[in-house]
């Protein structure tokens, strides 16, 4: 399978570090070896028709900040060009989300679909803005369009709701989807310090954003149940269509109140077809969704199965790898592979 890679960040670096480390596996196990011919950063691209060298272009990046310094690399906007030019059948979509207008995720994506490339992304920011748009021309275009890692990263949400889960309707999916507010109340509820102090901490720790608004505020778990609400449960929303409540005004008092009668207070995301909605909430302590740390969860509450809940990492490069990687199974698997 010939690969682009658009955007090497964490995402971009980790999903070629598992093709080095996987790569015996990979072709063993699912007969697939996968060629990365071209990836792109911010300020420009490495080519190789017959594959870029992996190991040497994670090198460059971690030396130079850009794979532009790879041999033969060009600097500039390249992106567009090289989905248009590239021999490739599967592009990454992997740069950061921009929940205003999507952009340039969205661009990309649209690019790679028109040029005849199956898709795979982390990146919410285009599915948030454009979720029926991109479903309908990868449709139009006949092909693949995977998203996996965008919600819950690691933790197979999507994947389950669409595949394993199929035989059931879905009444309602119900989450803690965003680890950074999770670190925080599980802080705060273990050691009665507030807030401002563990969001201090957890931007030294590399834990929380520069600007952790989005967090805070809810509104990246927003952008995740609306995505689940299109993808998994079929809806049409808007990010707008979802009643947002972030984690500001929750104090360690009320944290240690919370404990004091068996509960936890989690910031949960709820899609429901009669509502969209994020808050924080009380949840029963040993109950699945009661998870510590940067853990995400997810409820589902299905005709036939009653309930089912899944929990693992939802962030960090390596852990996120095992969605993307999945999805490229998926789509080489769906191709006869
Ligand atoms: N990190 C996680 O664990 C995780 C988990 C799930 C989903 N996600 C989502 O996955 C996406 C990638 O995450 P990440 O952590 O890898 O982000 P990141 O570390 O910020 O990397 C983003 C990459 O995109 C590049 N980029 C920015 N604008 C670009 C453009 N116009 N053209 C080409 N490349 C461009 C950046 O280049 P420069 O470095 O040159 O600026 C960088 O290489 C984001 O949308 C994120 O929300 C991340």
């Amino acid at each position: 399978m010939r690969i682009i890679i658009v955007g090497f960040g964490n995402l971009g670096r980790g999903i070629c570090k598992a093709f080095v480390e996987k790569a015996d596996f990979l072709r063993k196990v699912h007969g697939l070896v996968p060629k990365v011919v071209a990836v792109a950063d911010e300020f420009g691209a490495a080519v190789d028709e017959n594959g870029l060298d992996l190991p040497q272009l994670l090198k460059t990046a971690e030396s130079y900040k850009t794979v532009a310094r790879y041999r033969g690399g060009r600097r500039g906007k390249l992106v567009l060009d090289l989905i248009d030019e590239v021999s490739a059948d599967l592009v990454f979509e992997l740069t950061p989300t921009n929940i205003k207008n999507g952009e340039p995720g969205l661009t990309h994506i649209r690019r790679a679909m028109q040029a005849g490339k199956h898709v795979i992304t982390s990146n919410k920011g285009p599915l948030v803005v454009a979720f029926k748009e991109l479903d309908s021309l990868a449709r139009k275009q006949g092909v693949e369009f995977r998203y996996s890692a965008s919600v819950g990263g690691a933790v197979p949400v999507i994947g389950l709701a669409k595949k394993l889960l199929s035989a059931n309707e879905i009444s309602e999916i119900r989450g803690v989807l965003n680890g950074t507010t999770n670190y925080i109340l599980t802080r705060m509820s273990a050691e009665g310090v507030p807030q401002e102090i563990i969001i201090r901490e957890a931007q030294e720790l590399g834990l929380a954003e520069k600007d952790p608004t989005l967090d805070i505020d809810g509104i990246d778990t927003a952008c995740k149940i609306t995505i689940l609400a299109n993808a998994v449960l079929g809806m049409n929303a808007k990010l707008s269509d979802v009643k947002v409540v972030g984690i500001r005004r929750i104090t360690p008092e009320a944290t240690r109140l919370a404990q004091e009668a068996g509960q936890m207070i989690k910031l949960v995301g709820i899609a429901r077809r009669d509502l969209l909605e994020v808050a924080p909430k009380l949840v029963p302590l040993g109950h699945p969704l009661a998870v510590g740390g940067t853990l995400n969860a997810v409820t589902f509450k299905l005709d036939l199965a009653r309930e089912i809940s899944i929990t693992g990492f939802g962030a960090g490069p390596r852990e996120t790898s095992s969605s993307l990687l999945g999805d490229l199974i998926d789509i080489h698997r769906a191709l006869g592979g």
